[in-house]
């Protein structure tokens, strides 16, 4: 069922690196999730990891979030989804990807998170990243977009956070950045890791 939806994205990440889609899920599964991320109330202070620990800047970020673990019930779809998409990748792209991490984040009037890469090149540990936006009804001046960057710094996509929005990019190649949010947003991020857990 998903098999269409996994070799658009594979194409696109050949092709592109990158791929934005619109209601790319199931309404009633985008909304499942939409719903346990606006109910839960244990989201926590965002870490930024540097090269030994994780430590908490928030001048870099101001998120908080919410780590996915395996037998969250609301997510164990999504977690199928994710688990699909890195087995066809891994038989069509060889990217050899171990397990996916995930966590729920929450941005609050005025939270931001800073330009930055999710990997390090020659640091392999996060190859492929995802984005799901969970916010119904986001209106323009809710501001909180994805800008996405190329290798040269340019700014190349602007995201509005929609529910349903699925974002798939490289972890190394795309510079990205949260605008300023002015109300209540919600997204799933994920990363395809090739090192072990
Ligand atoms: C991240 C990130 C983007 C978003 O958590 O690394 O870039 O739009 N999130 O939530
Ligand atoms: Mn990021």
């Amino acid at each position: 069922m998903n098999e269409n939806l996994y070799s658009k994205i594979t194409d696109a990440l050949v092709d592109d690196g990158y791929i934005i889609l619109e209601n790319a899920l199931p309404k009633e599964l985008t909304q499942k999730l939409s719903d346990y991320a606006k109910q839960s109330s244990n989201y926590t202070n965002a870490g930024i990891s540097s090269s030994k620990n994780l430590h908490i800047d928030t001048s870099k970020r101001s998120d908080k979030t919410l780590w996915i673990d395996e037998d969250g019930s609301v997510c164990s779809e999504y977690l199928a989804f994710c688990e699909g998409l890195r087995n066809y990748l891994n038989h069509a792209l060889y990217l050899g990807l171990t397990y996916y991490e995930a966590h729920f984040a929450r941005y609050e009037e005025g939270d931001f998170y800073e330009k930055h890469l999710d990997a390090f090149k020659g640091n392999k540990n996060r190859v492929v990243t995802t984005v799901l936006y969970l916010n119904e009804e986001w209106r323009e001046e809710n501001g909180g977009e994805l800008l996405i960057y190329d290798e040269a710094n340019k700014e190349i996509q602007k995201v509005v956070p929609n529910a349903g929005t699925l974002v798939v990019f490289l972890s190394d190649k795309f510079p990205h950045e949260v605008l300023p949010a002015k109300g209540k947003r919600h997204s799933i991020a994920g990363w395809f890791r090739v090192d072990r857990r």
